[in-house]
């Protein structure tokens, strides 16, 4: 039996596979006897778990660090560790300018923890070595998520090589891990009750791993084995890249009922000029292609994306151009950024930046276009009849909360009985963010989900 006396405090920013990061360590430190708290106070030790995709990152980190250090100087012996892909990348620089630090270690060596924390105690440790593969054979498999959806992380590290993004960097090289274990882990998430899963990785799409079978099996061929899994009711997975899309996944939307109708298919810039300085490797015609297939087999799928504004040598007409194809598609939902400029990144070297005001404006206008499309995808759906996994109570007293199959937020009136169970719901109202909706007897599902 592990005695539970030690505090653990992570602080996560960043990705979903962050978030999964961040409770695959909170498993392994259990092991050591640390119970994860929600408050920093007195904790014996405190993980920061970074983000290096954007702006500040590391400004953030060491803001965040100044913070926290009163814990460590009110009690000596707490432990103060940075994890993620700032530590990765700014590894001797945070052990430089931050003295109280006592561990920096990458995202690939989180099942060494338990070693590094008990180094930890006597030194100073840094780690950002990349044996990915050892890191998910050793991690333990249980997955503590919300109880009803969990994150599976499928494939991590990414081969693409975008111009403007260190996650090649961070995370390191492609790597997918094995059916069998991504299966097994699958089931025992659902044996505690879990619904939904979301396979994760930076390029899941790129998903090639080893089938029991000797072969070698992509995302769509696992995601029919997933669904074959008593108890898992749901399926979703992100983010995918154009370029690795096969057919066996889009037919998956089609086949199998339990994989969402819905699509994170991030393609940054309509402006093939644009597309090419970013080594996309793909053009906004082929992106629109891949997207009428998808309509083809799901009419009904929603369409979310990710946007870079602002990248260097971007032209008021590059720029249109990104407006025409999100114009094209009708995004149900999308998140825009900002371009920023990452040390060690080609395009840090770019010249024609572009005036940060110039930026910001063409981010409001490509934002206020984002959430009219998204606005208008909610009304929509009004009047449709859809199955809700409610999965909390809502904010306002006797309602509950729970996610439509496009992964709209819906608000309905409900007993919390209810919370963990999949009901028909009829959507009556549409806003923004999220929906309102009331259960419904005896109506029929929409045509897509009889
Ligand atoms: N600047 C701005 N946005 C970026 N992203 C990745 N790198 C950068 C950067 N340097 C965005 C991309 C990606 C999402 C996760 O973050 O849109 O799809
Ligand atoms: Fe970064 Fe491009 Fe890889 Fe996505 S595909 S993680 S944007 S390099």
């Amino acid at each position: 039996m592990v005695i539970m006396d030690k505090k653990l405090f992570i602080k996560t920013w960043g990705c979903q596979m962050n978030d999964y990061d961040s409770k695959r360590m909170a498993d392994v430190l259990r092991s050591l006897g640390y119970e994860t708290v929600s408050e920093p106070d007195d904790a014996d030790m405190i993980i920061l778990n970074t983000c290096h995709i954007r702006e500040k990152a590391t400004d953030k980190v060491f803001s965040e660090l100044g913070r926290l250090k009163v814990h460590k100087d009110n009690k000596k012996d707490t432990i103060m560790a940075v994890a993620g892909c700032v530590a990765q990348a700014e590894g001797d620089f945070i052990m430089k300018r931050a003295p109280y630090v006592d561990m920096v270690f990458g995202p690939q060596t989180y099942h060494l923890l338990p070693e590094m924390v008990i180094k930890a105690t006597g030194q100073r440790v840094v780690n950002t070595d990349f044996p990915v593969e050892d890191k998910f054979d050793a991690l333990p498999s249980e997955n503590k998520g919300n109880g009803l959806t969990a994150f599976v992380a499928v494939q991590e590290g990414c081969d693409k090589f975008c111009t403007y993004c260190v996650v090649p960097y961070t995370r390191g090289a492609e790597y997918s891990r094995p059916v069998s274990q991504i299966i097994d882990e699958c089931k025992r998430v659902a044996k505690e009750g879990v619904k939904e899963v979301t396979l994760l990785g930076q390029n899941v799409n790129a998903y090639h791993g080893k089938s029991s079978d000797g072969g070698v099996w992509g995302l769509g061929e696992l995601i029919r084995e997933i669904a074959e899994i008593n108890g898992i009711e749901r399926i979703r997975y992100t983010t995918s890249h154009p370029n690795d899309m096969e057919d066996s996944l889009i037919y998956a939307h089609r086949d199998v009922d339990k994989l969402m109708p819905y699509l994170h298919l991030p393609v940054q810039s309509g402006s093939d000029e644009i597309l090419k300085a970013m080594n996309r490797k793909h053009s906004a015609d082929s992106y629109k292609e891949i997207i009428a297939k998808f309509r083809e087999v799901r009419p009904d799928i929603a369409i979310s994306g990710d946007f870079i504004v602002g990248f260097p040598g971007e032209s008021e007409q590059d720029f249109e151009d990104t407006i025409k194809i999100v114009e094209d598609i009708k995004y149900a939902s999308a998140y825009s950024f900002k371009y920023s400029a990452r040390p060690g990144t080609p395009a840090a070297n770019m010249m024609n930046l572009v005036h940060d005001k110039i930026a910001s404006d063409r981010l409001a206008r490509l934002q206020e276009l984002l959430n009219k499309q998204q606005l208008e995808f909610n009304q929509n759906s009004v009047g449709m009849v859809v199955p809700v996994l409610f999965d909390k109570k809502g904010r306002v007293e006797g309602q509950i909360h729970g996610r439509t199959p496009y992964n709209q937020a819906i608000h309905v009136a409900g007993n919390e009985r209810l919370i963990g169970e999949i009901v028909d719901v009829k959507i009556t109202q549409a806003r923004g963010n999220s929906l309102g909706g009331e259960i419904v007897i005896s109506e029929t599902t929409s045509k897509q989900y009889a």
